[in-house]
């Protein structure tokens, strides 16, 4: 089966409003919200109604693009004032996916030769627009790089959900599964549920199951065991944040998954577009990492699964150290090798 186009697109901008699929409903229920400010934006990306980097750059985007479309400002100067402030809002909602400020700021880098009010208006909405059609081809590219690499029958673990709704289609992570019967390769892939939000369980299964290909859940605590009992071939995870060094943010438990891929000595790969680098910064030791309520851990759907009172350390994301990444597989390659010096070329070119 090809992909079929059957996950529906996560964000959909509608010139008046943006209309998002929540995705802290799925999969038992398929809603579709429509924001009209940018509070419900900034509230959507926090809350997790739209997650994952690419999709929260997007979001972020026409975010700010739809309050910009209403500003009152005659004057540039003005109008530039109100956008920075915006901008800062946005990029408060969530601090480690760097896709959010890259976005941001490619949005208002789009204004930099406006001469007027109207027409910075229309090229924040066009800019937005780009980014979105952007990222479905680099997801396309990045999953038949990514392909280059499994051999039929393969199988495949993953974590969270680097899919389609995460990015604009298609996913980092995942591209390569809903890309595979395109070149007739059969792959089997294992979804790790992703404690505490559950994103493997709910979201990839879900996604996965829609495009037809064989998906198996494990609860988190399975990967060592599944990776020796059912033969792993390799593993495959998204990005939030890149640094210069090749040190990964993702959803926490990644770093367990790459730990267990270096005893296992099967390859460990990390997908991500050129989005998600962050050359600023030397090593994951920099990059923020999000702490999020406790009630994510001690509760699931709103039933209390811990004690009243219990301390609680919930971090949304880990670094994997560079030296247990086999490679990292961009739109533009497959950075493999000394990591450092692969992403120091590929940057300045
Ligand atoms: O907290 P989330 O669900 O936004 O975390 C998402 C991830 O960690 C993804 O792997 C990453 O953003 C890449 S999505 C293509």
């Amino acid at each position: 089966m090809t992909y079929t186009k059957k996950v529906p697109q996560s964000v959909q901008w509608h010139e008046t409003h943006l209309t998002l699929l929540d995705q802290t409903k799925l999969p038992l229920e398929t809603v579709f919200i429509d924001l009209f400010t940018i509070e419900d934006v900034w509230e959507s990306i926090t809350s997790l109604k739209v997650r994952g980097a690419p999709a929260i750059g997007i979001t972020a985007a026409y975010g700010l693009a739809l309050s910009a479309k209403d500003y009152e400002e005659t004057s540039l100067q003005d109008f530039k004032i109100k956008l920075h402030s915006d901008k800062e809002y946005l990029a408060s909602s969530r601090p480690t996916a760097v896709n959010l400020i890259w976005a941001l700021n490619r949005l208002v880098g789009s204004i930099e030769d406006s001469t007027s009010v109207n027409e910075a208006k229309t090229n924040l909405i066009h800019e937005a627009i780009r980014i979105q059609a952007e990222d479905e081809e680099v997801c396309r590219q990045i999953g038949e790089n990514a392909l280059t690499l499994f051999k039929d029958g393969f199988k495949v673990l993953t974590i969270c959900n680097a899919g389609s709704i995460a990015t604009a289609r298609y996913g980092t992570a995942l591209a390569p599964f809903h890309l595979s019967a395109q070149h007739g390769i059969n792959l089997e892939v294992y979804a790790s549920e992703t404690r505490p939000v559950l994103q493997g369980a709910r979201l990839t299964t879900w996604e996965l199951l829609q495009s037809g290909i064989d998906v198996t859940l494990i609860t988190d605590n399975m990967a060592a065991h599944t990776i020796a009992e059912k033969g792993i071939d390799a593993i495959i995870v998204g990005a939030d944040r890149i640094t210069a060094n090749g040190d990964t943010a993702n959803k926490i438990g990644t770093f367990n998954l790459a730990i267990l891929a270096n005893t296992f000595g099967i390859p460990f790969y990390v997908a991500a577009p050129l989005s998600t680098f962050d050359v600023s910064l030397e090593s994951g030791k920099d990059i923020p990492i999000e702490e999020r309520n406790p009630e994510e851990v001690t509760h699931v759907n709103g039933v209390r699964i811990a004690p009243e009172g219990v301390q609680v350390y919930n971090p949304a994301f880990d670094v994997t150290p560079n030296k247990l990444i086999t490679a990292i597989i961009t739109e533009k390659g497959i950075l493999q090798g000394d990591l450092q010096s692969e992403i120091k070329s590929l940057f300045e070119k």
